[in-house]
C-alpha cells in the first residue's frame, strides 16, 4: 500500500471540561484528517464542588494521541508529517503540583467550582463600596469564584501538601495548559513551566495592560509569584514533546479554548464574534488592539497574541456557566435523555434557569441557584428537556444583548460552534430567540483548528499562514429566524421573569 502525499500536518490537543481530544489537520486545506476523543470524569465531592484528576487528564491526552496516530497509520498517512502541536484547554481550572516528584498535590479545581463562594463574598465586602469590580481596571474581571486566584488561595489554605510545597519552594501552579505542557515537555526532568497570555488573563493575577503577572494582585490574593508559570505569547515554540510516537515535535501553540475558537472561526477583525456551546457557553467579540471595559457585565479578556512580536488582541466576553452541562445533568441526575431526544417544539410554558453554579454574565452572582417553573400535570420529560435547551438559547440572548449594548453596533448574525451546534433544531431555536441568523461552520472543531493554526504559524514552524487571503474558504450552514419577533420576545420575557423572580432573589 502506498502512502498518501499531503502537505505538512498540524495537531491540536483540545482538553475541555467534559472531554479530551487530539486532532490532526492538513495545514494547506484546514481539513480534519483524524481525531480521537476520551471523556473526562468529574467528581462532585461536596455540594458545589467540582474536581477532576490531573493524572487522568494527562493520561487522556496520551491516549488520544496514540489512538489518533494509529488511525492515521491506518489511513496510510505518515505521522512524521506532523510538524507542530497546539494546546487548547478549559480555562481557569486550577492545579498545583510538586516540581521534584512531578505529582499533583490535589485534584484540579474546575472553573465551575463554588467552594470559594464565601471567600469571594468576604473579599467583595472588604472593597470600598462593596464593589465586585474592584480589580477590573487591571484584570478585566469581576471578583468571582470563576477565576483561578481564589481557587489557588483555597488550595494553599486548605491542603497541607500544597502549603508545604509552597513553603519549601517545590510548588508549581498552573491552569490545564501549563500542567500539560510541563508534563509533555519532560515533567520533573526539564519540563517547561509556561502559560500563554489568554490563559493567564483568566487567573485574576494578570494585568491585561502590561501583559504580565501583577505584583499587587499577587499580594492581594497572597500568592507567591515564584509558583507562577512564565507567560508567553499564544504562538511560539515552548518546547518539544519528550516521549511517545510524537517525540521531538514542537509544542508551539497555546490558547484558552474560547480564544482558540475565536481564531478557528477566523474572527480576526474588530467587531467579529463567535459563540461556543460546550460545557458552558461563551460569546466572544474581538475588540482589536484595545481592551474595552464593559458597562453591562461582560468580561474583558485577552483574545490572542499570535507571536512574540505580534500585538495582543482583546475581546469582550459573555460567559454562561451552564450550557451542555444541563444536558449532562438531565441525563446523569434525572435519567432524562436530552441531546438525542427530538425537540418537541415547545415546553408548554415550562421555564428552566440552570443557575447551578450561580449566575455568570451579566450578573456575576455566586449565590444564585437554578429553578424549573411553570409546571402543570401535563408537563413531561420532553417538555423539561426542551425547556433546558431553550434556556441555553435564552442565556445566549441575554449576553448578546449585553454585547450589543456595550459596543453600540448590534451583531447582524452569530457565528457558532461547539458540541451542541450539531443539533439543528437547537440552532433553529437559537436563531428564533435571537432574531438574527445563526451561522455554523461545516467543520465543527473550530477550537482545535484555532490551536493548530497558532501552532503551525509559530516562528520556526511556519507551515500555516494566518494571512486572511491565504486562509481556506470555510463552508457553513445558516439558520434564519423563522418565528415572529413578538412571540420570541414574549418567551424571552417569561424566562427572564423566572430568572429574576427566583434565581436572583436569593441574594
Ligand atoms: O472558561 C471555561 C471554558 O474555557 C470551558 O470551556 O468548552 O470546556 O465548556 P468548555
Amino acid at each position: 500500500s502506498h502512502r498518501i502525499m499531503l502537505g505538512p500536518l498540524v495537531a491540536a490537543i483540545d482538553q475541555g471540561t467534559s472531554s479530551t481530544r487530539f486532532l490532526v489537520f492538513n495545514s494547506k486545506t484546514a481539513e480534519l484528517l483524524s481525531h480521537h476523543q476520551v471523556e473526562i470524569k468529574q467528581s462532585f465531592p461536596k455540594e458545589g464542588w467540582v474536581e477532576e484528576d490531573p493524572k487522568e487528564i494527562l493520561q487522556s491526552v496520551y491516549e488520544c494521541m496514540e489512538r489518533t496516530c494509529e488511525k492515521l497509520t491506518q489511513l496510510n498517512i505518515d505521522i512524521s508529517n506532523i510538524k507542530a502541536i497546539g494546546v487548547t484547554n478549559q480555562r481557569e481550572t486550577t492545579l498545583v503540583w510538586d516540581k521534584e516528584t512531578g505529582e499533583p498535590l490535589y485534584n484540579a479545581i474546575v472553573w465551575l467550582d463554588l467552594r470559594t463562594q464565601s471567600t469571594v463574598e468576604n473579599l467583595i465586602n472588604k472593597t470600598p463600596g462593596r464593589n465586585k469590580n474592584h480589580l477590573k481596571h487591571k484584570t478585566g474581571l469581576p471578583i468571582s469564584t470563576y477565576f483561578s486566584a481564589v481557587k489557588l488561595r483555597w488550595l494553599m489554605d486548605n491542603v497541607k501538601e500544597v502549603h508545604e510545597a509552597v513553603v519549601s519552594h517545590r510548588a508549581m501552579f498552573g491552569t490545564v495548559d501549563s500542567w500539560l505542557i510541563w508534563c509533555l515537555t519532560g515533567g520533573k526532568s526539564g519540563g517547561v513551566h509556561c502559560t500563554d497570555v489568554t490563559n493567564a488573563s483568566r487567573t485574576m493575577l494578570f494585568n491585561i495592560h502590561t501583559m504580565d503577572w501583577d505584583a499587587e494582585l499577587c499580594k492581594y490574593f497572597g500568592i507567591p509569584m515564584e509558583i507562577l508559570p512564565r507567560v508567553r505569547s499564544s504562538s511560539e515554540i515552548y518546547g518539544l514533546m519528550k516521549s511517545g510516537a510524537l517525540s521531538g515535535i514542537p509544542i508551539s501553540g497555546c490558547l484558552g479554548d474560547q480564544s482558540a475558537a475565536l481564531v478557528g472561526q477566523m474572527c480576526f477583525q474588530d467587531g467579529q464574534a463567535k459563540n461556543t456551546y460546550g460545557t458552558g457557553c461563551f460569546l466572544l467579540r474581538n475588540t482589536g488592539a484595545k481592551p474595552v471595559m464593559s458597562e453591562h457585565g461582560l468580561l474583558t479578556t485577552v483574545a490572542y497574541k499570535l507571536g512574540r512580536d505580534k500585538p495582543a488582541c482583546y475581546a469582550l466576553e459573555g460567559s454562561v456557566a451552564i450550557a451542555g452541562a444541563v444536558v449532562r445533568w438531565l441525563q446523569d441526575n434525572l435519567g432524562i435523555i436530552g441531546s438525542s431526544e427530538e425537540l418537541v417544539g415547545t415546553s408548554y410554558g415550562c421555564y428552566f434557569v440552570p443557575a447551578f453554579s450561580g449566575l455568570y454574565a451579566p450578573y456575576w452572582e455566586p449565590s444564585a441557584r437554578g429553578i424549573i417553573c411553570g409546571l402543570t400535570q401535563f408537563t413531561n420529560k420532553r417538555h423539561l428537556a426542551f425547556a433546558a435547551l431553550e434556556a441555553v438559547c435564552f442565556q445566549t440572548r441575554e449576553i448578546l444583548d449585553a454585547m450589543n449594548q456595550d459596543s453600540g453596533i448590534p451583531l447582524t448574525q452569530l457565528q457558532v460552534d461547539g458540541g451542541m451546534t450539531s443539533n439543528k433544531l437547537l440552532m433553529q431555536l437559537q436563531a428564533d430567540i435571537l432574531c438574527i441568523p445563526v451561522v455554523k461552520p461545516s467543520m465543527p472543531e473550530t477550537t482545535a483548528l484555532g490551536a493548530a493554526m497558532a501552532a503551525g504559524a509559530a516562528e520556526g514552524v511556519s507551515v500555516w499562514s494566518l494571512n486572511p487571503d491565504d486562509l481556506s474558504e470555510v463552508t457553513s450552514e445558516k439558520f434564519e429566524p423563522q418565528i415572529n419577533p413578538e412571540e420570541s420576545e414574549f418567551r424571552y420575557a417569561r424566562w427572564k421573569r423566572a430568572n429574576h423572580c427566583y434565581c436572583l432573589s436569593l441574594l
